[in-house]
């Protein structure tokens, strides 16, 4: 056998990773140093979420996971939480067509029950209009946990455990896996967070396991591709082990 460890979520030979997922943090902050109301930030962050999709596409990168909104971000006070619904409502309906146009696939992953009607029906056409596209797949989490992912799949499986359409004997990491929000794509290889702040915040506690972690001090509003290439090209000099140790690796 090998010494050469192969697994389903190695990056690319040419160093890009095939999905990056990122926190988009610090969009209060950047108003706050402008003595703007913080939903000015929030305003001023879809323009940078446009170019880091864009920029993602022409990078090659295969799936990109954007954190927009926390199942702790409901604790914001109620007019926070209410202009930033409508913020997504108003980026959805505006980008929809662009999107569909440059061939991407867009997904929501979260409590999406927990959103208003309006966005849910939104949400849904914009899901089943872009759902054959072959571009970039973008997920935006919304009302979205770690905890509440791995919970709902616990769930769904335990459902099918007492209908007995699965036995207890079935259950292995790959199974859990599929039960996910996340199913069927591989586990994000690079995960940046803006703003500062070094956590994860309740984002993909499953699928980051193996995550190459970049944290940046740019406030979300001011991610720039440049940035982002700093991300990336960090990010291809890493070596990913595995647990295994870096002679089984080999040379990156
Ligand atoms: C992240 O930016 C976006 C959301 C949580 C909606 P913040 O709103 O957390 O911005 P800061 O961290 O307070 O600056
Ligand atoms: C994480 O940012 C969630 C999103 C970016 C959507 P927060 O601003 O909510 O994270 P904490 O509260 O500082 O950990
Ligand atoms: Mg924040």
């Amino acid at each position: 056998m090998s010494n050469k460890v192969a697994t389903k979520n190695d990056q690319r030979p040419n160093g890009v990773p095939r999905h990056v997922a990122v926190i988009m943090d610090g969009n209060g902050r950047w108003a706050k140093l402008r003595s703007l109301p913080r939903h000015a930030g929030h305003r001023s962050g879809v323009q940078a979420v446009r170019n880091t999709v864009e920029h993602a596409a022409k990078c090659g990168i295969s799936v990109l996971t954007l954190f927009a909104f926390s199942s702790e971000n409901w604790r914001r006070p109620q007019d926070e939480v209410g202009r930033l619904m409508k913020l997504f409502l108003e980026a959805l309906q505006r980008e929809v067509d662009e999107l569909h146009r440059n061939r991407v696939r867009l997904r929501f992953i979260g409590a999406r029950q927990q959103l208003n009607e309006g966005l849910i029906d939104k949400i849904h056409a914009a899901e089943l209009r872009t759902q054959a596209n072959d571009g970039l797949t973008l997920n935006i989490a919304v009302a979205y946990g770690g905890r509440w992912d791995i919970v709902e799949a616990a769930r769904k499986l335990a459902e099918k455990v007492a209908s007995k359409k699965m036995s207890v004997s079935d259950l292995n990491e790959d199974v859990f896996a599929s039960h996910l929000a996340l199913a069927g794509l591989p586990d994000p290889d690079l995960l940046i967070r803006t703003g500062g702040e070094q956590r994860i915040s309740n984002f993909l506690l499953w699928n980051l396991a193996y995550s190459e972690l970049w944290f940046c001090d740019s406030l979300w509003p001011d991610f720039s591709t440049a940035d982002f290439d700093e991300a990336l090209s960090h990010f291809a000099h890493r070596q990913r082990r595995y647990g295994h140790t870096d002679d089984q690796v080999g040379v990156a």
